[in-house]
């Protein structure tokens, strides 16, 4: 039985879709949507997995929202930290196999370079470092678990920098855009492909996963209209101006280098054409246009 948590979220909305076109049975599949489990309690956590003894469990649920954090930090320690150490507690007891995600904010994110995972860690917001805490509550826990650092997360379907850009290029002619982050926009069906294959070496440990090359938020953003201008979604491109992030002032600290080093990974899956963050892009706005999303306009 596999069990995945956040299966309507960007990763665990791909990564249930992408195990289900490859033939897992639906009575295999467990996908408890929040209305059936509020993870959270974790009382009821723990009673489902006694009840449903999970082999596998893939935590793609999280508290996501990194600006919001700073005003709701027990609800992020408790998704981001408690939760992984309870999946953590199980695992070790029923010595089964977890998949949980984490985030390239746990760095220090500074220089310009692209940071392997046993680069210096410093997480600077909530978000970061509950999502830390998780990370170590797992380790401390149990060996029989990957977690995967991923960043920039967007998706054709679900609340991202890429559908946010393509909502205010309805509304506006003009945008501000921060240009001194940089970073590998990551597309959640990528990262729900090299989760499979994790799940089928069972892998474990740390490791970095984003797509190839890297950008900064001004140049995600010029990308996506000039490809979705392309495609015809877009029927007028706005203007866009780079500005730093002291110019976007948000609630939660941000680290200006979110480069990954994804060569562990690489390695350990044996795959040699790792996917440039550009055509996971374009396969992301393919998608968009067959969905026959709304055509939008400025
Ligand atoms: N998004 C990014 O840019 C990014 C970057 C780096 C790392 N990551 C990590 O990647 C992983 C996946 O991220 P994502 O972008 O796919 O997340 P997401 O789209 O925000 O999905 C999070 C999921 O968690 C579920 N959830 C949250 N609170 C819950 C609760 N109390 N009870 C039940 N379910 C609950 C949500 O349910 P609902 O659908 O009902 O809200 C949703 O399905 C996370 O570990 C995240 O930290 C994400």
């Amino acid at each position: 039985m596999i069990l995945v948590l956040g299966s309507n979220g960007q990763v665990g909305f791909e990564l249930t879709q992408q195990l289900k076109a490859a033939g897992i049975a639906h009575d295999r599949l467990l996908t408890p949507k929040r209305e059936q489990l509020d993870l959270t309690d974790l009382k009821k956590v723990s009673t489902y997995l006694q009840q449903h003894q999970p082999q596998v469990i893939i935590n793609a649920a999280a508290y996501t929202q990194v600006d919001k954090a700073e005003s709701e930090p027990a609800l992020a320690e408790l998704l981001n930290h408690q939760l992984p150490a309870v999946l953590a507690d199980y695992i070790q007891q029923h010595d089964a196999y977890l998949l949980h995600y984490s985030t390239d904010y746990v760095y220090a994110g500074q220089g310009d370079h692209a940071q392997a995972e046993d680069a210096p860690l410093n997480p600077q917001s909530v978000y970061a470092k509950t999502k830390r805490a998780g990370e170590k509550a797992i380790r401390a826990r149990t060996e029989h678990a990957a977690i995967l650092r991923t960043c920039w997360v967007y998706s054709a379907r679900g609340h991202n920098f890429m559908n946010t850009m393509l909502t205010l290029a309805q509304q506006r002619g003009a945008l501000r855009i921060v240009n001194d982050q940089i970073g590998a926009p990551t597309s959640a069906s990528f990262i729900a492909q090299i989760s499979r294959a994790v799940l089928d070496k069972k892998l474990t440990g740390i490791y970095n996963l984003a797509h190839g090359g890297e950008t900064s938020w001004y140049g995600f953003a010029q990308a996506i209209f000039s490809e979705a201008h392309a495609l015809g979604l877009l029927t007028k491109v706005p203007s866009v101006t780079p500005i730093p992030t002291a110019d976007y002032p948000t609630p939660a600290k941000r680290p200006l280098n979110s480069r990954l080093d994804c060569s562990a990974l690489q390695d350990a899956l044996g795959i040699a054409d790792w996917p440039h963050w550009r055509s996971g892009l374009t396969n992301e706005m393919n998608r968009l246009k067959q969905q026959d999303v709304k055509h939008v306009s400025v």
